[in-house]
């Protein structure tokens, strides 16, 4: 297959995913964009990625404009991505008197880049603990991904052994998932590992670009949003935190990638530090 797009070529595809995603791809990873153009290209059975330039120059809608979207989302991921978070969420965050006792609130969070679900699982997992010292206490997620190739598997919750061994513990796995029947298995799926209905129970799953209104949703105690902005311009980081803010409760956090910061984009947000990580809290003046 063909993989020589000139630079104005690979711009003019690179324009249409700023516009539409806000993802950024400079130059230097055109040739990323490139890849995932050849395998559009297979998709919609055309010779090449010039013959999908081509076809695109009467308009990108359609199966066309589907699969180049999701297809150039990054999606890394893993389970307990960053352990350290994880444990002060679990530590320091629900430990909060607001959060334990027999308040009949039930607690929300909102993963709003979940890509192919670990990180809401690994939530869940936490929560499920949280609930053992908290049995009167009750708790739902929001799980969204711009992606529907993702949002997909995130909501089978299956996961092949490279995925689970990347970050959850053996006894995580023996107790919240069960490997699939050989009999669900085919020549195109290997057996995997299944999320528990037990785990999947609170979770709630839905397409949903943060560049697009989602004022239906929320509010919630807990927003994670990680390793999502980093892709964003200064721009549209600004608007989707700001839009993010009003969906967060009072005293509610705001969670980022670990290397990911809130400096110079809001001051809604207190920095909370604790030794393994740093949250963010809605100050009060903005609640
Ligand atoms: C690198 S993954 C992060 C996954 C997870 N939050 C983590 O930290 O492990 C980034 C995800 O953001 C999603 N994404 C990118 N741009 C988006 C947008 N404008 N709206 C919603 N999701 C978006 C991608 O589809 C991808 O699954």
């Amino acid at each position: 297959m063909n993989m020589a797009l000139n630079n104005d070529q690979m711009k003019f595809f690179a324009d249409f995913v700023e516009e539409k995603l806000g993802i950024i791809y400079v130059k230097d990873n055109y040739y990323q964009l490139e890849k995932r153009l050849v395998d559009i290209a297979t998709q919609l059975n055309l010779a090449s990625s010039d013959e999908l330039w081509q076809k695109a120059q009467g308009g990108i809608f359609g199966q066309m404009k589907m699969l180049l979207l999701d297809l150039a989302t990054n999606n890394e991921t893993s389970f307990f991505r960053d352990p350290g978070l994880f444990k002060t969420i679990e530590d320091k965050i629900l430990t909060e008197p607001r959060f334990s006792g027999d308040n009949p609130q039930p607690l929300r969070i909102w993963c709003c880049a979940t890509s192919t679900g670990q990180e809401v699982y690994t939530m869940a997992i936490i929560l499920n603990a949280w609930q053992r010292h908290n049995p009167k206490r009750t708790f739902s997620f929001l799980a969204t991904d711009y992606s529907q190739r993702v949002l997909a598997q995130a909501e089978a919750g299956r996961y092949s052994q490279l995925e689970v061994q990347r970050g959850l513990p053996a006894t995580m796995l023996v107790r919240f998932f069960h490997n699939e029947s050989s009999g669900e298995a085919s020549a195109s799926h290997s057996p995997a590992w299944m999320v528990n209905d037990a785990l999947k129970k609170n979770i709630t799953f839905r397409q949903q670009n943060l560049l697009e209104n989602f004022g239906y949703v929320g509010p919630f105690d807990i927003v994670m949003c990680r390793n999502v902005l980093i892709y964003q311009n200064v721009e549209n980081k600004r608007k989707i935190i700001a839009e993010l803010a009003k969906k967060i409760s009072p005293d509610g956090y705001f969670i980022m990638g670990a290397a990911e910061s809130l400096t110079g984009l809001s001051d809604e947000f207190e920095l909370r530090e604790f030794d393994r990580s740093v949250v963010y809290q809605k100050k009060a003046s903005f609640q």
